[in-house]
């Protein structure tokens, strides 16, 4: 029996990957999975249980107890950690660069590979990450991987930052941005790296809209 449909959309962070994804699960009534959230979960519940980022066995045994959920609201998607909602503490700088160290362990990766593929139902799936498309849904039906230069995703973040009223400093941004991109790339199991049949879309000098339509049309092509 075929499998479930499957868009996998990895790149790095700030390439417009969340945007994108929301759109496009919208548009197909598909499912979304949101990687970067499980792997910023654990290193969050790390962080509480006094953990250290570097702990592989203690971060394992933590992934294998990891009680967390998803839960659509109005408005969007809310992370829990057992009842606690912790959406908005997930998504600050250092706790995604805490995520970024969790997820370059082997065995934390294997560890939370089964509750990823758990996520493949029927009408279908949009999966948002670094490994989507080489690992965690190699056979999946559409891969896109979506880039935009450092310096774009830093203009990005920056703007995100202010607009929630956040101090934000652009050099102090993209070398953090460069900082990540680094271990995510150069991690020896599941690195940052376009599967070989996906489709390379570089959002530098494109807007949500025209990465959105390029999307859908190639999606449609597959279906
Ligand atoms: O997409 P994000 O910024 O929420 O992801 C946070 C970190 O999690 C990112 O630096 C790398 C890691 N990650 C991963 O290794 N594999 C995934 N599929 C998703 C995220």
């Amino acid at each position: 029996m075929e499998k479930a449909f499957v868009i996998a959309v990895d790149g790095p962070g700030g390439a417009g990957k969340g945007e994108l994804t929301k759109r496009l699960a919208k548009e197909f009534g598909f499912t979304l999975l949101d990687s970067g959230a499980i792997y910023r979960v654990l290193a969050y519940a790390a962080r509480q249980a006094g953990l250290a980022m570097f702990d592989e066995d203690s971060l394992v045994q933590e992934a294998n107890v990891l009680s967390l959920s998803f839960k659509v609201e109005d408005d969007g998607v809310h992370v829990l950690l057992g009842k606690e909602d912790v959406t908005k503490a997930i998504r600050t700088e250092e706790n995604g660069i805490n995520a970024s160290k969790v997820a370059a362990h082997p065995l934390v990766r294997t560890a939370l590979l089964e509750r990823q593929r758990a996520f493949r139902q029927e009408p279908g799936l949009v999966a948002d990450g670094r490994d989507m498309g080489t690992v965690v849904f190699p056979d999946a039906q559409v891969k896109i991987f979506l880039d935009a230069s450092p310096e774009v995703r830093a203009t990005r973040r920056q703007k995100q930052l202010e607009a929630a009223g956040k101090e934000a400093d652009y050099e102090q941004i993209l070398k953090e941005i460069t900082e990540r991109d680094e271990r995510d790339r150069n991690r020896p199991v599941a690195p940052l790296k376009p599967a070989e049949d996906a489709l390379l879309l570089d959002s530098t000098n494109m807007s949500i809209e025209e990465v959105f339509e390029t999307a859908c049309q190639y999606i449609r092509t597959k279906m």
